[in-house]
Formats: C-alpha cells, structure tokens, sequence
C-alpha cells in the first residue's frame, strides 16, 4: 500500500505491531518519558494534518463510544471531534439520562453493551475508579476521560504538550498549580506526569481545606522532585514558568458552606500577573468560573484557549495510537 504521509509516527501498517494497540488509558503512571515523546511526536504530526487537510481516514470504519455521567464541553466534544477528523464515527453518550443508566443498568452492563458496538470507549464517570472498572468488563481499549476525584490523563497529557509548544521544552520549568488540588483530578495526574521530567520544580498554592493529596505528593517526592505548599500566590510567582490555575470543584463538596468560603480564595487578574515572568505562560482545563479574570485573556502570557486546540491533536495520537494506527 503507498504511504500517504510521510511520518514514523503514522505508518499504516500492520495494527497489531503497534506498541499502543489495544491498550487502555487510565493513568499516567504507566506512561515513561519515552512513551510521553512517542505521543507529542504523534500528536504533533496529527496537528500538522488538521492544519494542512483538516479530516483525513486514518480510522476510517471505526467507531468511538463517548460516554460521559458528569457534564463536558472541551473533553467530549474534543474526542469527538478527534475521531471524526480522523474519519471515524461516533455513538455519543452524554445524556445518561435516556440510556439504560436511568433504568438502572450498572457500569459494567453498560460498558459490555456498548462493546460490541464499538472499537473504543472514552468514559467521565463521578467515581474515583470507574475508567478501570469499566476497562475490566469492555475488552475494547478504555480511555478515561476523568473519574470522579480520581485522574484525568488524557488533560495532563495535552497539558504537557501544551507546555512543550508554548514553552519549547518541558525540563526545567517552576510549575505553579494553584486553586482546588484536593477535588481538581487535572492536578493529579499533571504533578505525576511531570516527574518523568528533569529539572521540575513543583508550587502548590491552595487553601488549606484543598491541598494536594499527601498520595500525589508522595509520588512526587519519590522521583526526588522539589515541592512545597503554600496558602498565597506572591511569594512563588515572581519564580513561576508554568502556572496552573483550577477551578475550585463545586459539585464535589458536601457542605455548600464549605465551598463558599473558599470559592473565590484566588483570582488572577492583570494586576497579579505584573508581578509575573515575560516568559511564562497561564494554563487552566476550564471551565473557569471567576479564578481568572476575563481582562486576563488579551495578554499573550493566557495560553488556556491554546491549550484546549492541543487537546484536539492529543486526543487525535492517542485514539490512533490505542487503535493500531501510530
Ligand atoms: C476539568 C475536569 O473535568 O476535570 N475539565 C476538563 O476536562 N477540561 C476541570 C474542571 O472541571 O474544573
């Protein structure tokens, strides 16, 4: 068969070859430095094709269940635009509410139904667990696509290429995550991920009630990284490379008087990122709600718009890549 790209990363070859073939993703934890190049050079490529032809057939005749138990706009709609630029289909899910779920079908009924329909299932579930859970009943590759409190991998994969194309490298950074790191699973799996990295130095900036969970720092402070937790912003910003803003996570609180209290605990606004590097970029997952001020967006240190476009070509790699195509 002729190729019709000339890229190590997309060959069109024999599916079973491929080392990502069939595999699921429900943590960083199994992903090494050299599988993390492996992805940004795929997606990389991915973003190449978009930018020269848009839709191209690499997944052609394969279909993507989406299915999602907790609201989405940037990650459903990013892999389902994922899958449909690379010419495949997509059985979407969203509204649980007019599926079995409401009749009360379990996760693993729900996920074997759509298994035989499907080459590959991305799933957002409320429950810390449920991506691996769903992966033991699917048979067909599992993405998680956040579970509860749990992990997000698939955001801090695009969150680190975001860093390395806004950036030009991803060693030797002062990254600064700042809000709710006891509720945000973006921050999770971002503080693991970037241990594979060298010279990383880590900043948590969070009210005492949302610190980052002692399991995450302790994996941190194995691979020997630098950290340290902070309640303001001030002191760590002037030396900060990569600030990581978060929403404060509402529906994940059982006291709504708790959340009150905390809700606007930081906000970012262009006085706050004077005292700020020239050199450094703003990233948040979004939603945001008022932790950055919108008169934050016009200064071209606010890379979070960017960042949702890298999603697209990282969510591309990895779909191709879990189903025998790079
Ligand atoms: C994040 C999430 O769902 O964890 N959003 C996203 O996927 N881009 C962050 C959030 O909801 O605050």
């Amino acid at each position: 068969m002729p190729r019709k790209l000339k890229s190590p990363y997309l060959p069109f070859g024999d599916q079973q070859t491929a080392p990502w073939y069939g595999k699921d993703i429900l943590s960083v934890k199994p992903f090494t430095r050299a599988d993390l190049d492996y992805i940004f050079g795929v997606a990389h490529d991915m973003r190449i094709m978009v930018e020269r032809i848009g839709t191209f057939d690499l997944l052609k005749g394969k279909i993507l269940a989406n299915l999602f138990y907790e609201p989405s706009t940037r990650t459903s709609s990013s892999f389902m635009a994922a899958m449909q630029r690379l010419g495949g289909a997509v059985i979407p899910i969203s509204e649980v509410k007019y599926s079995s779920v409401a009749k009360g079908e379990s996760l693993p009924d729900t996920v074997r139904t759509l298994a035989c329909y499907v080459d590959v299932i991305v799933i957002r579930h409320p429950e810390v667990g449920s991506a691996a859970l769903a992966a033991k009943y699917a048979g067909k590759p599992v993405i998680n696509a956040g579970d509860g409190a749990g992990e997000h991998p698939t955001q801090a994969l695009l969150d680190c290429f975001t860093i390395r194309e806004e950036m030009g490298r991803l060693d030797n950074l002062h990254v600064t995550m700042l809000g709710d790191l006891k509720y945000g699973r973006t921050v999770h799996s971002l503080a693991r991920l970037l241990t594979r990295f060298n010279g990383i130095t880590l900043s948590y900036v969070s009210p005492e009630s949302l610190r980052m969970p002692h399991e995450v720092m302790d994996e941190v402070a194995e691979k020997g990284l630098p950290q340290a937790e902070h309640t303001t912003l001030d002191k760590v910003l002037p030396a900060t490379d990569v600030l990581y803003v978060t929403r404060v996570q509402r529906e994940r609180f059982e006291d709504p008087l708790l959340y009150d209290k905390v809700r606007d605990a930081y906000i970012i606004t262009p006085d706050v990122l004077a005292g700020a590097k020239k050199e450094m970029i703003v990233m948040h997952p979004l939603p945001r709600v008022t932790e950055i001020s919108m008169a934050c967006d016009e200064d071209p240190r606010a890379a979070y718009f960017r960042q949702m476009e890298y999603g697209l070509f990282v969510r591309m790699a990895l779909l191709a890549m879990v189903l025998g195509k790079a």
